[in-house]
């Protein structure tokens, strides 16, 4: 899988550089931005160059996209999307998101995915992108459903969160919902 470039009215989504390891520690190493994240915020700056080598794998193996997010008004990195665990035989793949505190609450969670969503449709032949989300993340499953995924279920006990068991909720989005959705809402 080739990592694109895109743009939408206000985002820059594109492969990560080795320029980006400070910018993505601080954001990784926020105890509050990742309170609901699956595993615990970095303490060494070393995780962010393995995330980024990681990413650079990732593309050459063909198993997902991992797209840097930059703000194009001050050209400020705000977060990152990816798509991943693709599996061209299911013609499936997964969604995931983090996005700087700071940057919250403007709908740029929602806008990015829905571009990534977009090229992954149209490039990939993907028929189902999956998500989940632990279900105290009410931010997270509201980006979800703004962009038409549909909630399938619970994971019962599925993450342990700061020491603290959690359930999560997976979301699925079909491609033929994708599409009769998409066509309400019209291309950067
Ligand atoms: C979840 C996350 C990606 C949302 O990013 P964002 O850019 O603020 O998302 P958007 O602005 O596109 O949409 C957020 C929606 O949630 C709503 N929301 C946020 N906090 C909420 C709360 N506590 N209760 C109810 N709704 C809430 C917002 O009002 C908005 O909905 P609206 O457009 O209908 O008003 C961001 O909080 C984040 O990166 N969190 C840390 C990492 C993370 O948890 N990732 C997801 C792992 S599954």
């Amino acid at each position: 899988m080739p990592t694109p470039s895109l743009h939408t009215a206000r985002l820059r989504l594109r492969a990560f550089e080795d320029a980006d390891a400070n910018d993505l520690f601080e954001l990784h190493s926020s105890a509050y931005v990742l309170r609901y994240w699956d595993s615990p915020p970095w303490h060494e700056r070393v995780r962010a160059e393995k995330f980024i080598t990681a990413c650079r794998q990732m593309a050459q193996e063909g198993t997902g996209a991992r797209l840097a997010v930059d703000r194009v008004s001050d050209g400020a990195f705000i977060g990152w999307c990816t798509l991943n665990r693709w599996n061209p035989d299911f013609r499936s793949a997964s969604l995931g998101y983090c996005y700087d505190d700071a940057a919250w609450g403007h709908g740029y969670a929602t806008e990015a995915a829905r571009a990534l969503l977009r090229w992954a449709f149209d490039t990939l032949d993907l028929n189902r992108v999956q998500a989940e989300t632990d279900t105290r993340n009410v931010a997270s499953a509201r980006v979800l459903e703004k962009l038409g995924f549909v909630r399938e279920g619970t994971l019962r006990e599925d993450c342990v969160v700061n020491g603290e068991v959690s359930d999560s909720w997976v979301y699925g989005l079909i491609r033929r919902e994708w599409q009769s959705s998409a066509e309400s809402v019209p291309a950067p």
